[in-house]
């Protein structure tokens, strides 16, 4: 099959020509679609995690995938062959990855994909979906409260000011000056040009009382800190990157969640049909063919919303 794969790290990667990946125990093999991809797959092509998570080379990067399903590893029941479906690959070598013609996934981190979730759409979701969806979930705004989604133009923060909106709350989205009004399509009530001059400053003068939650993608732990001044007793703070002192926000009376995506059927099913049923909107999506992926990880974290590569 052919693949786009780097043979050490730090290398720009090519297409290269590999056997099929085998569906393992409780797998399925998907004939790849579309894979979309995330800053972590960046980390795993410059070499970041070699020291922790087990590498294959020629590493295929990337896990989010939509497609359809090829074949069939043992003990599975949930999927049949020809099941369109889209998810992560939910393994833990690094280096199977989705930017290929095939690859080989869980059942337990795929779902079936609604008709009128297109590939590419869907996979632009699961990772950075499911993600927003825990850090909604774990804010868990009610009506008419006011959260601020920092990041709200990249891959999390597109799905997580929608599903914010969605649960009623009032969303200030925090972006850089060229992704303002992308944020206000997404349905953010007030935007925050943080590229302008100072973000807490500018909370605290249009909501002097505090805000209820903040969902944050991007802030190290000391710009987090430092944010929380405006988050009420009683709220809430997610992190992405782990940036949530949680005892110290405790003493506040305010709860901090560092978030650890996790990728599930159900998480993705939910999306999937928020999506079908027109409630949730696909993130600005930028697409490349399978020989250019190499100029989507150029552009990775820089360009707002999703790349997706077209297999
Ligand atoms: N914990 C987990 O399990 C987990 C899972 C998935 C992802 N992550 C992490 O979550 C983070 C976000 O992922 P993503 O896919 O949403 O990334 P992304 O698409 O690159 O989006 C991040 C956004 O943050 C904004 N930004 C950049 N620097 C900033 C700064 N200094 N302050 C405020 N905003 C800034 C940028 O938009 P503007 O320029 O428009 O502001 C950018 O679009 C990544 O670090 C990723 O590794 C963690």
């Amino acid at each position: 099959m052919r693949a786009f794969a780097v043979d050490e790290f730090g290398q720009p990667g090519s297409i290269h020509d590999l056997p099929d990946p085998k569906p393992g125990d409780g797998e399925v093999r998907v004939r790849v679609a579309a894979a979309s991809l995330n800053p972590f797959d960046n980390f795993v092509i410059q070499g970041y995690l070699k020291d922790r998570m087990e590498h294959r080379f020629p590493v295929i990067p990337a896990g989010d995938l939509a497609g359809t399903i090829d074949a069939l590893g043992p003990n599975v029941q949930q999927f049949k062959v020809g099941d369109h479906v889209f998810g992560v690959t939910g393994r833990m070598v690094l280096g199977e990855g989705t930017l290929a013609e095939r690859t080989a996934a869980s059942t337990g981190t795929i779902a079936k994909r609604p008709q009128a979730l297109g590939d590419v759409d869907a996979a632009a979701m699961p990772l950075a979906g499911v993600s927003a969806l825990m850090s909604v979930e774990a804010a868990a705004p009610k009506p008419n409260d006011v959260v601020v989604v920092i990041g709200a133009s990249g891959g999390i923060g597109s799905y997580a000011v929608q599903l914010a909106a969605i649960a009623g709350a009032r969303v200030i989205g925090v972006t850089s000056s060229a992704n303002q009004e992308y944020v206000k399509s997404l349905g953010a009530h007030e935007v925050i040009d943080r590229t302008a001059g100072d973000v807490l400053d500018a909370l605290k003068s249009k909501h002097p009382d505090g805000v209820a939650s903040i969902i944050d993608t991007a802030s190290d732990a000391p710009s987090l800190a430092r944010l929380s001044e405006v988050v009420r007793s009683g709220g809430t703070i997610t992190s992405m990157k782990g940036s949530a002192a949680v005892e110290e926000l405790a003493k506040r009376g305010i709860t901090g969640v560092n978030i650890a995506t996790q990728v599930t059927t159900a998480r993705l099913a939910h999306l999937a049909d928020l999506a079908a049923g027109g409630k949730l909107k696909a993130p600005r999506i930028r697409t490349f063919p399978l020989e250019q992926a190499g100029d989507a990880f150029k552009v990775l974290g820089s360009s707002g919303g999703k790349l997706v590569v077209k297999v």
